[in-house]
């Protein structure tokens, strides 16, 4: 078959442009060389309708429905892989085997602690810090710790030891980071527990008191680590890339990934979700109220949790998180008034024709709050969580991109100037 290509015409001149075909049937045309050929840039405010790599990583595909890491569906690995089988397959592009899996964890094990020099730092912060502001400086603190190791071009063997340090010192500094606020004693991470549990203790026990792991709650975050890994081109993962493609290492680029999914129309909804839905349950008047002001166009008010840039059916995601808070709720025995207003509002937007014409469905963080909460981590801890999750797809990105054939490019935008156009400086005394 010829090559499929796409016809621009710019005042009656035509300009050809090669199509980029993906191995799932996605076409981008490609407009490298349009500026070159044209003097024209193309516009596309937030980028929804811009490929800015070719990427191996994730599949997703928002009008079915469809998420898949290396071609796995979400659905198999949530249900059957652990936390690091699910980082290994991102990171490296394959399945480990048994040994590839003992040596990947063992690194985790070696480096779970953070230099000691480094608890200084916690002591500067005031206990009313967000986590992830701490995470953030402290993740791009750790590249200090390094002395010797190139971290803008490691070798293979120095990448396999930064990243899976990050992963695994990043559960110890949110950690620290609670106990922080809390006032707490750090609990230092101990080489008899696996990922999860290992977490937890960190997280909740103390000088005085053994924390009870239980399996379900383990399971219950496993499932949302695994959930939350990756996610292939959204707003923190592109600043990874944006940041990591002007030779930033690894470090500084995942802290200013961290940034990115501070802000709440991000990873920061998941805490916005649960201040709604407490804010509706305290008020005790229902949600219509809420979902009135949702489609209220002269409000600035969104149902958080609801709607989403690439899923326009449902976000898989959310599917699965919702059946984990079920079962959590009814294993740990809590009834939780947030998960029954959160059942209406799910319901009622299924059924609202401005959600319905829009093609607005609860994402992924329309529930985990909900688990968290039952797990006893703290609202301000939630993006943390998401953090944790999200870093073994922020590593893969990155490397697959330091790594592509043909090298990397930096990220530099183009704009459409709108400002002043050129006028001379104006004394202050004249103005
Ligand atoms: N509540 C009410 N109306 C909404 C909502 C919402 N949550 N989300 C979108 N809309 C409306 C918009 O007002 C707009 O209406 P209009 O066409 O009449 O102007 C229409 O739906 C399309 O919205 P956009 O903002 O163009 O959608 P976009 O794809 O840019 O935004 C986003 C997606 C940011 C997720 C948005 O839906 C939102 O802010 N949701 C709430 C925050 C949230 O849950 N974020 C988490 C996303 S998932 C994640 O990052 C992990």
């Amino acid at each position: 078959m010829d090559q499929e290509t796409a016809k621009i015409i710019i005042n009656d001149n035509v300009h050809e442009l090669p199509v980029i075909t993906g191995s799932e049937g996605e076409r981008g045309i490609d407009i490298s060389r349009l500026r070159a050929l044209t003097n024209y840039v193309t516009f596309d405010q937030g980028f929804g309708n811009t490929a800015s790599c070719s990427s191996a990583i994730t599949f997703l595909d928002g009008e079915a429905g469809i998420l898949r890491y290396r071609g796995y569906p979400i659905e198999q690995l949530a249900e059957h892989s652990s936390f690091l089988e699910t980082a290994y397959l991102l990171i490296y592009g394959h399945l480990p085997t048994a040994k590839q899996l003992r040596e990947f964890s063992g690194l985790f094990t070696n480096h779970s602690m953070i230099h000691e020099d480094m608890k200084n730092v916690f002591k500067g912060y005031p206990s009313t810090a967000h986590p992830m502001g701490i995470l953030a400086s402290m993740v791009c603190s750790l590249s200090a710790y390094y002395p010797g190791i190139d971290l803008v071009d490691p070798t293979p063997k120095q990448f396999d030891g930064i990243a899976t340090q990050l992963m695994s010192k990043i559960r110890t500094i949110a950690a620290f980071a609670y106990k922080k606020s809390i006032g707490e004693p750090f609990v230092y991470p101990r080489e008899d527990l696996e990922y999860v549990p290992n977490f937890l203790n960190m997280m909740f026990s103390s000088p005085t008191r053994q924390y009870k792991i239980y399996d379900e709650v383990v399971t219950a975050l496993k499932v949302l680590l695994i959930l939350h890994a990756d996610h292939e081109q959204n707003c923190s993962t592109s600043t990874v890339r944006l940041v990591g493609s002007a030779k930033a290492n690894l470090f500084a680029s995942i802290s200013a990934g961290i940034c990115a999914l501070w802000g709440p129309l991000h990873g920061g909804a998941n805490e916005a979700v649960l201040d709604m839905l407490e804010t509706i349950h305290k008020e005790g008047s229902g949600i219509d109220k809420y979902i009135d002001m949702a489609k209220d166009k002269s409000s600035s008010f969104l149902l958080m949790g609801v709607g989403h840039r690439v899923y326009k059916s449902f976000d898989p995601r959310a599917k699965i998180i919702k059946k984990c808070a079920h079962d959590l709720l009814h294993k740990l025995g809590i009834n939780d008034p947030l998960l029954e207003i959160a059942i209406k509002i799910e319901e009622k937007v299924l059924k609202d024709p401005y959600f319905i014409e829009r093609n607005l469905y609860p994402n992924v963080d329309f529930y985990s709050g909900i688990i968290y909460k039952a797990i006893g981590i703290p609202k301000d801890m939630f993006t943390v969580m998401f953090a944790i999750g999200r870093m073994p797809g922020w590593i893969a990105h990155w490397k697959e991109m330091v790594e592509a054939p043909g090298g990397m490019k930096i990220g530099r935008p183009r704009q459409i100037y709108v400002g002043a156009k050129t006028r001379d400086f104006v004394p202050i005394n004249k103005r």
